[in-house]
């Protein structure tokens, strides 16, 4: 099923920085309505006022996405969505032992729990005009787990779990909504500043430019799942090998040093009052 742009309703999580920010730019262009979402709400009001002033549409809300009230009251201010960007993360970056129980937590409510807020806000109205999209952003750490990610890939198998099975779903009752899921390796947004690759060609850093324009694409075109790049789509294949063997072809690819030199940018803090958090 195909999802056109031009009038549509099209609402960003995390709509204020890395991808969001330019799934929001790319969608206003192509003549979509777009709302975002973001914890910060001077960095959603930056994007707003940047749509704006490229005589785009846009609307921007400061809410907390793993605040189950704040989004039933937000969804209801925002009125009818055509299509959902469940695209709001966080990474903690660290050894298991070496993470907080609330930086866990936290993982969780706003990589997996949110999905289920944000996505119950807006499927019922979708289903009832029987046409919508919801594309969840899950990662390449939702296909096979990395080290010091112990938090985050387990967040990412979820969402590629939770998309699936809604996708399954929404088939089985012919509602003509759609469920889609983007599983990217690492993308240059700064979210995961440090990250290194052994092997640049097979698996290069992803360029955000290029990620956000084949995340949208991919919403347009109603494509079901998306991973990139390329090399990472062979992980479900490589586990038809015995697991031992699996872990050593990771290893070669060198998976788990990836995170050896990661910084991040720290964690992300409510910020509906203040000045940007960053
Ligand atoms: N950057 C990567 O390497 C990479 C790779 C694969 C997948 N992803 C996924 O892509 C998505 C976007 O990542 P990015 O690199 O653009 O990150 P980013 O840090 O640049 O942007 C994330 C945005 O989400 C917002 N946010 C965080 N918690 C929130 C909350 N509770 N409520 C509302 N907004 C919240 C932040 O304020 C920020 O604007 C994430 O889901 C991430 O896990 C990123």
């Amino acid at each position: 099923m195909r999802h056109p742009l031009p009038g549509a309703t099209f609402l960003v999580t995390g709509g204020g920085s890395g991808i969001g920010r330019l799934l929001s730019l790319r969608a206003a262009d192509e003549g979509a309505h777009v709302v975002i979402w973001d914890l910060s709400a001077s960095a959603g009001e930056s994007v707003r006022d940047e749509i704006r002033a490229r005589g785009g549409h846009a609307d921007s809300y400061a809410i907390d996405v793993t605040d189950r009230e704040a989004v039933k009251t937000a969804a209801e201010v925002v009125g009818p969505v055509d299509i959902l960007v469940n695209n709001a993360g966080v990474v903690t970056g660290k050894r298991l032992l070496d993470a907080t129980e609330e930086e866990i937590e936290r993982t969780f409510d706003v990589n997996v729990m949110a999905l289920y807020w944000t996505t119950r806000a807006f499927l019922g109205g979708m289903i009832e005009r029987r046409h919508g999209a919801v594309m969840t952003v899950s990662s390449a750490a939702g296909l096979v787990g990395v080290a010091k990610q112990t938090d985050y890939s387990a967040s990412k198998f979820a969402a590629f779990g939770f998309a699936e099975s809604l996708r399954a779903e929404l088939a089985k009752d012919a509602t003509g909504v759609d469920s889609l899921v983007a599983c990217p390796f690492y993308i240059d947004t700064g979210m995961f500043a440090g990250v290194r690759t052994k092997v640049p060609r097979l698996l290069p850093i992803l360029d955000q430019d290029y990620a956000a324009g084949r995340i949208l694409t991919a919403i347009v075109e109603g494509r079901q799942q998306l991973v990139m790049p390329r090399m990472v789509g062979v992980i479900p294949a490589a586990r038809l090998l015995p697991v031992k063997l699996f872990d050593r072809v990771m290893n070669l690819f060198g998976v788990n040093d990836t995170m050896d030199a990661f910084t991040g940018r720290g964690r992300d803090l409510p910020d509906t009052t203040g000045p940007a958090v960053r």
